[in-house]
């Protein structure tokens, strides 16, 4: 409970549009870190990092890494508590559907953002029967960072999670 008390408090939406004239949101969210891949380039303020994200398809957000520096991040699997973290930016891929046994508004903001590319699977991964398999950059301390909720397993040499629909349909 305590968690999610943070959490209802630290939400904060930035908002932009990109180059097609769509809104974009951004979550500015506290007290968390995002476990996905920085990309190299550093931008000298929030607003030019965001910019950049929403023109590039595997972008989730973006994190402050520096006093004046804004890198883009990709690849999300999940996230860890840390109360003194702030300035993460989650991209909204939400679309404002509302699940009725969902978790709580920060699981359910990373799971699409998971999710993003639009397949049953996540970024590096791919269907395999009812779960989703991932490739050889899946090491297994990635796939320990997937929320509970996608039951990562590690079998020795590959990461499995289940499918975005198995998990829609436990939260309908
Ligand atoms: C995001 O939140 C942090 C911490 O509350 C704040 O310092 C920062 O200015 C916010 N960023 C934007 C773009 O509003
Ligand atoms: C996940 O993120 C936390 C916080 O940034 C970091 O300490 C941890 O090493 C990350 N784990 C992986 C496997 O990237």
């Amino acid at each position: 409970m305590r968690a999610f008390n943070i959490f209802a408090f630290l939400f904060l939406a930035v908002l932009i549009s990109n180059s097609h004239g769509g809104v974009n949101i951004f979550l500015n969210i506290s007290c968390v870190e995002f476990n996905a891949t920085l990309s190299t380039p550093i931008y000298e303020t929030p607003k030019a990092a965001m910019r950049e994200c929403v023109e590039q398809d595997s972008c989730i957000g973006f994190k402050k890494t520096s006093e004046y520096g804004y890198q883009t991040l990709r690849g999300l699997t999940g996230y860890v508590i840390n109360e003194a973290s702030e300035d993460n930016y989650l991209w909204d891929q939400t679309g404002g559907e509302i699940f009725p046994n969902q978790p709580n508004e920060l699981e359910y903001a990373i799971f699409f953002a998971i999710f993003k590319n639009g397949n049953e699977c996540p970024l590096r991964f791919a269907v395999d029967g009812t779960l989703c398999r991932g490739n050889t950059a899946i090491s297994k301390d990635i796939c320990d960072t997937f929320p509970s909720y996608m039951v990562p397993q590690w079998d020795g040499t590959t990461c499995f999670v289940v499918q975005k629909q198995t998990i829609l349909n436990q939260w309908a």
